[in-house]
């Protein structure tokens, strides 16, 4: 049993989770995910580490309510236990040798993103971050991730805060200015991190992504994960999650993603019907 020692509602459905898991957090590195079951009846889901802390042994993970098992993990509170909390499971990101970065968010992918930005920063890299919202409501980790980076640009799709438009809006002008990026992170909705490989590809930037298909075991075992990249079939979970933008094939990754759509939605009903929504946490 994992034990909860701090829990923040960061937006309406956007939660942050901090779990005592001391060997998780000894040997966590940038992009790696662990797969929680809240009860030992629940659906296992992949989260992403957004931060850690390795004297504490305690692990970050920033959550959005979307679904059935998100949704029951958000009425998970301090003090609770997950009943499983396994990793650091998947191939780390390679930072190695990039000097001039920009780190791209897309709503919770913002905080997916954070150990990516903080680790190049650490290691003497520039790091831009374009952080990108619907609106000014659904803003998380500024604070974070203005202290991760040398230059944060914060976009709402309505102009509700900070720059109003797109991310690509935002990394196609940085571009123009003549930033030089050697290498583009994007991490967020698939329809953001296509459009930000289309706009690189253009520009010839070496591109990364970090992809979520549904994966079930997150170990290699099952194929649920399975995506197409270079014309090859690739398992996310242990070849990924991360991945050269440029040769994903993000249409087939949307498709799978609907795969169990009707039965995501029937459970999704069901919960709220037992918890109400995140909002009523
Ligand atoms: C490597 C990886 C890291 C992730 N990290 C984060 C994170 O840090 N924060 C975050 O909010 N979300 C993250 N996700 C997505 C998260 O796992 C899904 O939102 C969650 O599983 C949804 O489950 P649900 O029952 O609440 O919703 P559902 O209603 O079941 O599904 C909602 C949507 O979530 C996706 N999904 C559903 N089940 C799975 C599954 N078993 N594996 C992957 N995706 C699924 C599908 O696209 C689906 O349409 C990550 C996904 C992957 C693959
Ligand atoms: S989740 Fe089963 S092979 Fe990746």
């Amino acid at each position: 049993m994992f034990k909860i020692t701090e829990k923040k509602q960061l937006n309406s459905t956007t939660f942050s989770m901090t779990v005592y898991a001391p060997l998780t957090a000894q040997n966590i590195l940038p992009g790696q995910f662990v797969m929680v079951m809240c009860d030992e009846d629940s659906e296992r889901i992949p989260l992403t580490i957004s931060s850690f802390d390795k004297e504490k042994g305690e692990v970050t993970v920033v959550f959005q309510a979307v679904g059935a098992s998100t949704l029951k993990l958000s009425k998970k509170n301090e003090g609770d236990y997950l009943a499983h909390f396994a990793g650091p499971l998947g191939t780390p990101t390679h930072l190695d040798g990039i000097k001039n970065a920009c780190v791209i968010g897309g709503g919770v992918g913002c905080a997916i993103a954070l150990p990516e930005a903080k680790w190049l920063k650490e290691h003497g890299a520039n790091v831009d971050i374009i952080a990108g919202f619907r609106n000014k409501e659904l803003i998380i980790l500024k604070d974070d991730m203005e202290s991760c980076s040398h230059n944060c640009t914060i976009c709402t799709d309505d102009g509700s805060f900070g720059k109003k438009g797109f991310v690509t809006d935002a990394l196609k002008e940085n571009i123009l200015k003549g930033t030089g990026y050697d290498c583009v992170i994007a991490i967020g909705p698939i329809p953001m991190m296509k459009a930000v490989s289309r706009l690189t590809k253009e520009y010839g930037i070496k591109t990364i992504v970090s992809l979520n298909p549904i994966m079930i075991d997150g170990t290699g075992m099952c194929g649920g994960c399975r995506v197409t990249v270079g014309g090859q079939v690739k398992f996310a979970c242990v070849d990924g999650p991360d991945f050269d933008a440029h040769q994903v094939d993000f249409d087939e990754l949307t498709i799978r993603n609907r795969m169990y759509h009707n039965q995501e939605k029937h459970d999704m009903e069901h919960m709220c019907r037992l918890f109400g929504g995140a909002e009523n946490v």
